[in-house]
């Protein structure tokens, strides 16, 4: 089924040495991890998902066939590749066996190499239903989720009273913690939310069925990891959504309730973060955003309408029509450090090809006063101060090598690693596998004097 199309990648190999990586979302997620993640996935042994749950989308084409994942790590196009859901995953078995059912329509039959953590909590029709409620009181309180039910199921499992693989695929039981925590969350649908409750027999007749398919799957996958590892295997970990939406370090409550970045590595796989020895940060060439929340160098509506037409920027999981802007230096400077991001890849150059100008958020007035820091407040009034670049005005689809790329490009490229202060390892010209700049050397930000 899957091509053997392999695309060399030697800048992967350049910065500190390394078996296990990781790749996150350096922006609010939608950046194009899927595809970046599909590639790496060459060299993985093990695949890992540690955090957020089927709120996510990742897109990956490989010539004519489009798979989009939620839950399931893009590992799994790859047939020897172990793919593990960590602990710090809220996975929906409803939206998993959907996801693994598409698969299989497809051809691929891999759903051997899937590993689910017994630590890992599970969404029930109860979180999708408050997720709604809570969503469609609007007021201040509406965020823009994705309604799949995460932040409640978080909610849960940080109040203590959540429900984990383990629990939902032991046979003795189920039934009775499902009327336990229906009782729970029924009783804050009815009084909080004027809903209907959600009968958990039924809920039990559906999902014990969901069980029964799941249960093989299951496993301690924090000692799988440590075993991989042990005997020399490679493992690649996939961060979902992007640093800005990070529950800690994100544009707060405008966020996902997980730890995005590479933060959340550790707590969502018990394995320790300081066995990853590299982390990419995903950026696109501009900026993106689905969901309430600030962004400051969000476009007006007309330029944004034509970037969003370009760059297909509709999300992957919701379809709803992205925000979109400039791409944001504050921001990215900020999620590359707490991130630890050793090199960047930038995706979505060729979408900037057909502008005249280009635009780069570069520092802040914030309240009035300049500077270069990501404001804590979202009330605050935040005026992006803007860099202008000349368009290149031709394609970059065609590219392969950093000097085939147009000068204006070159140079708009040597910018964002200067400003953001980290080397650029890839650049990606278009959706399918093989539209990859590979840099090798790294761009390397200038350096600066002192240094
Ligand atoms: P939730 O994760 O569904 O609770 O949504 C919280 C915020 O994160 C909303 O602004 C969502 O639009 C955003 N969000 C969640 N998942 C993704 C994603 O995969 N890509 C982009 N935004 C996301």
């Amino acid at each position: 089924m899957r091509p053997a199309e392999r695309v060399e990648m030697s800048s992967l190999n350049q910065g500190r040495p390394a078996r296990h990586s990781c790749v996150v979302g350096l922006q609010w997620g939608d950046e194009g991890k899927g595809k970046i993640v599909d590639v790496l996935t060459a060299d993985a042994d093990v695949v890992v998902r540690y955090q957020g749950g089927a709120n996510a989308g990742h897109t990956v084409q490989v010539e004519d066939q489009e798979y989009i994942f939620h839950l399931i790590p893009s590992g799994i196009l790859k047939k020897d590749t172990a793919c593990v859901i960590g602990n710090g995953v809220v996975i929906d078995p409803r939206a998993l066996i959907a996801e693994l059912d598409g698969l299989l329509e497809m051809g691929l039959d891999h759903e051997e190499n899937i590993l689910i953590s017994d630590r890992a909590h599970v969404v029930l029709p109860y979180h999708s239903a408050l997720d709604e409620a809570k969503e469609s009181a609007g007021g201040d309180g509406k965020i823009g989720t994705t309604l799949r039910g995460i932040g409640p199921c978080y909610t849960d499992k940080a109040s203590r009273v959540g429900i984990r693989m383990s629990e939902f695929v032991d046979p003795n039981g189920l039934r009775e913690r499902l009327v336990h925590l229906g009782e729970l969350k029924n009783r804050e649908l009815e009084k909080l939310h004027g809903r209907d409750p959600i009968d958990p027999d039924v809920v039990f007749e559906e999902y014990s069925a969901y069980a029964e398919r799941l249960r093989s799957r299951v496993c301690d996958a924090t000692a799988f990891l440590h075993e991989q590892d042990a005997r020399g295997a490679g493992i690649l970990f996939e961060g979902a959504q992007g640093a800005m939406l990070d529950i800690d370090m994100g544009t707060y409550p405008y966020v996902t309730s997980s730890n995005t970045s590479f933060l959340g590595l550790g707590p969502g796989t018990g394995f320790s973060a300081r066995k990853v020895g590299k982390v990419f940060g995903i950026t696109k060439a501009y900026a993106t955003r689905v969901g309430e929340g600030p962004f400051p160098s969000e476009m007006q509506e007309e330029a944004a309408a034509s970037l969003r037409e370009v760059g297909g920027e509709f999300g992957a999981t919701t379809g709803r029509p992205r925000r979109c802007g400039w791409l944001d230096i504050v921001a990215l400077r900020r999620a590359i450090q707490f991130g630890d991001v050793d090199a960047m890849v930038v995706t979505k150059l060729d979408v900037l090809d057909h502008l005249e100008e280009i635009k780069v958020a570069v520092s802040y007035k914030v309240d009035g006063a300049e500077t270069d820091q990501y404001p804590a407040s979202t009330e605050c009034e935040v005026i992006p101060q803007y860099r202008s670049f000349p368009g290149w005005l031709e394609s970059t689809t065609e590219c392969r090598a950093f000097e085939d790329l147009p000068e204006k490009a070159r140079e708009y490229l040597r910018f964002v690693a200067d400003a953001a202060g980290c080397p650029i390892a890839i650049v990606s010209v278009g959706k399918e596998r093989s539209q990859i700049v590979s840099l090798d050397p790294w761009l390397e930000p200038t350096p600066v004097e002192g240094d």
